[in-house]
């Protein structure tokens, strides 16, 4: 049994998990340096994967997280294949592109980590199927995943040998699903004059946890595992849009935009934020079923925080983040929104 907890290193879950990693092949969305995602990139690479598929929307990005990767592994390990992949979240018709270059691979892929996000974005909307307007958290951080996501599946679970471990999905989520859940009836903020930045964030990540609940549901008879998580609070990037007004999170910063060490926020390293992504794309203790009780395995669908499952707080926090019925909804609604069907 592991000790993982808060400050848990992504190096120290991939230690544990290393025979996890070996051999397969991971694409990871969003490794742009001095994120989680990048981090997360560069703890796999020293354990042996198959191929790492780098993917995000500048090619220069890309190239330069690779050099970084190459350039720092450990003495004596492989370099691995790393292959990049220019995706764009905010245009769906760009993300089936994407789709349509990694389907043609000759690797399938095993584990896909759903981490490119964005956050604190003015009022503005991107274009869904049929022209439809939709607000750019939600077709970023939902959509273009949601697409990306049911565009490899496919592969990912048909290609499966009769003994190969299952594929899996992780949906980088986060804690800011507390700050308001899925509008059904108006998830465009009455087009703009509704609009609070904080909660169209937090729309879309609870769109990202409903989203696992609905892959482990409609996917485990076909082998796939789905979670999502909370990587902690991090300083990286994602804040470059975030004025402090708009968040409305008090503590998080001063009116400078500096980092306050008083408030409720416990900032994690990037080591520490990438560990929650690697132990849920690689740690073997699962249960086969569910939303079933349980207590240190991870149970299909599951939500985590800080590497532990969190589905009590989640339950008592939101609960609607567990409803299937909610989820079916939100799979409905993803489905009209990006102009195509997944049954599985
Ligand atoms: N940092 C935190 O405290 C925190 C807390 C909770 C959850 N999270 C989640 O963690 C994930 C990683 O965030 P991070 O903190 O590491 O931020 P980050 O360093 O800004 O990384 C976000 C990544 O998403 C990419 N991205 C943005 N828009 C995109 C688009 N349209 N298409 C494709 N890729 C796009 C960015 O690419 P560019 O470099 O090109 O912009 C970047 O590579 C996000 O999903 C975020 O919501 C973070």
């Amino acid at each position: 049994m592991h000790n993982f907890g808060y400050e848990t290193t992504a190096a120290e879950v991939a230690d544990a998990f290393s025979n996890q990693i070996k051999g397969k092949t991971i694409l990871i969305t969003g490794p742009t340096p001095g994120g989680i995602g990048y981090t997360t990139a560069h703890t796999i690479a020293s354990h042996n994967p198959h191929c790492l598929i780098l993917a995000g929307r500048s090619l220069s990005t890309l190239s330069a997280t690779k050099s970084s990767i190459l350039s720092s592994l450990p003495q004596g390990t492989n370099p691995p294949p790393i292959k990049l992949l220019v995706l764009d979240l905010a245009n769906l018709e760009q993300v089936r592109e994407a789709a349509e270059e990694v389907n043609a691979y000759e690797e399938k892929v095993d584990v896909l980590i759903n981490n490119a996000g964005v956050t604190g974005l003015g009022w503005g909307t991107g274009e869904a199927a049929g022209g439809k307007g939709v607000e750019k958290h939600f077709l970023i951080n939902h959509l273009g995943p949601f697409l990306f996501t049911n565009l490899l599946l496919p592969r990912m679970v048909d290609e499966r040998g009769e003994k190969a471990e299952r594929a899996r999905v992780v949906m980088v989520a986060s804690r800011g699903y507390r700050f308001g859940g899925v509008r059904f009836d108006d998830w465009n903020f009455e087009n703009g004059r509704a609009y609070v930045p904080v909660q169209a964030y937090a729309q879309s990540k609870s769109a990202n946890i409903l989203c696992a609940l609905s892959l482990a549901e409609k996917l485990k008879g076909k082998g796939l595992l789905a979670y999502s998580l909370h990587p902690g609070s991090i300083w990286t990037n994602i804040s470059r849009h975030t004025k402090t007004e708009d968040l409305r999170l008090p503590g998080w910063t001063d009116q400078n935009r500096n980092l306050t060490d008083n408030g409720n926020v416990k900032w994690k390293t990037l080591e520490q934020g990438a560990a929650t992504q690697v132990l849920a794309a690689f740690d073997p203790n699962i249960e086969g079923e569910f939303l079933k009780p349980r207590l240190h395995l991870l149970a299909n669908g599951d939500y985590l925080e800080d590497c532990a499952v969190r589905m009590d707080e989640l339950k008592s926090i939101a609960p609607r983040l567990l409803d299937k019925g909610d989820a079916e909804r939100l799979w409905k609604l993803s489905e009209e929104l990006v102009g195509q069907e997944f049954d599985y």
